[in-house]
């Protein structure tokens, strides 16, 4: 492992924003197992890959911090959001989630903007794009639980649930 040249204050950003990655992998694993609990198979799904996602995105930030010489510091997880009434408050805390993820990647720039860490700000260009997609979907994700007024209708948008909501996604 190199020797660690990266300005504390970034650290910490980069810490905080891949633990709040995987929290929000927990998060979606937790709507995905409501959405199981529905009979909402293809919600369950399609959260279930975004889980997945989320993981991904804490290990795009692990292996930066292993790459600039800092061990990462796993914190502990919070029990998840789990108790909802309907699947429109389940895609509207899907939304809180992803707006507050981007105002932590927003703070991660600023920070390595200020530090004029050029590798993290890289970086962190990947996750701007990212939530431009992830806020893009996930908007989409409520209009549409909102219009789906009747179980009939309600039952279409979750068995196509993946390709309304996944073509938006990078493959
Ligand atoms: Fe890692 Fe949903 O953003």
């Amino acid at each position: 492992m190199p020797t660690a040249n990266i300005s504390p204050l970034v650290v910490a950003e980069l810490q905080r924003q891949l633990n709040q990655e995987l929290a929000a992998a927990h998060s979606y694993q937790a709507l995905s197992i409501w959405c199981a609990g529905q009979n909402l198979r293809g919600f369950a799904g399609f959260f279930a890959k975004q889980a997945g996602e989320e993981r991904e995105h804490a290990e795009k930030i692990i292996d930066h911090l292993i790459d600039r010489g800092v061990v990462p510091d796993l914190a502990e997880l919070a029990r998840p959001k789990q108790d909802f009434d309907l699947l429109l408050e389940v895609a509207q805390w899907a939304q809180t989630m992803e707006q507050a993820n981007t105002k932590g990647i927003n703070a991660v720039y600023e920070a390595a903007a200020a530090a004029k860490d050029y590798p993290a700000q890289v970086l962190m260009h990947w996750f701007i794009a990212e939530q431009v997609e992830e806020e893009a979907w996930v908007a989409e994700l409520v209009a549409r639980v909102d219009d789906a007024t009747c179980a009939g209708s309600l039952s279409a948008l979750d068995r196509h649930s993946e390709e309304l909501l996944g073509r938006k996604k990078p493959d």
